[in-house]
């Protein structure tokens, strides 16, 4: 509300990047509202949520951005970027093309994000693990490894790890 804003220490901004259906907009609005749902619709253009979080003693309010997987769909690229300090950058555990995909999505980050940007890979839908996993949680953290950023397996689902890879990134930022 207007009343954070003054009140706020910091605002930043954060993006949401992946293959489309990986999971993105349901990690946000599991994050931003608790919410979830098994129907939702790709995401067309770009969305955004807020959240304010305490972290030590200063209080920091969260954009987030979020948009469409697919190319069709999606808004400019650069001002999608511009000014984000931090990113999540999401695959589905489930399939292997969204996973290999991560190496595309880290040249987009590194085309138009700031140099320094704090970068979280994300495993989603850990909760389908055991019946169809195409991607170990080792192959994931071996990419993180290599490219020198954090790495999680969340279920936007099951609300497993989701505040986790938000909060990892943004105190990291600050
Ligand atoms: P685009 O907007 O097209 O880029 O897709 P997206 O990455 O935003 O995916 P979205 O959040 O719309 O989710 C796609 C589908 O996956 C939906 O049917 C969700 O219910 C489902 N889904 C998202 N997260 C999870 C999860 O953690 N576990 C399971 N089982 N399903 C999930
Ligand atoms: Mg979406």
């Amino acid at each position: 509300d207007d009343s954070f804003d003054e009140d706020c220490d910091y605002l930043f901004k954060a993006v949401l990047i992946g293959d489309s259906a990986v999971g993105k907009s349901n990690l946000l609005s599991r994050f931003a509202k608790n919410e979830f749902r098994l129907d939702s619709k790709p995401t067309i253009g770009v969305e955004f949520a807020y959240r304010n979080i305490k972290v030590g003693d200063k209080l920091i309010k969260a954009q987030i951005w979020d948009t469409a997987g697919q190319e069709r769909f999606r808004a400019i690229t650069s001002s999608y970027y511009r000014g984000a300090l931090g990113a999540l950058l999401v695959y589905d555990i489930t399939r292997q093309n969204t996973f290999e995909n991560v190496k595309k999505w880290l040249a987009e980050l590194r085309q138009f994000g700031k140099p320094d940007m704090v970068v979280v890979l994300v495993g989603n839908k850990s909760d389908l693990g055991q019946k169809s996993r195409e991607v170990s949680e080792e192959e994931g953290r071996n990419v993180a490894e290599k490219e020198g950023l954090c790495f999680m397996e969340t279920s936007a689902l099951e609300n497993l790890n989701v505040e986790d890879a938000f909060l990892h990134m943004i105190t990291k930022i600050h």
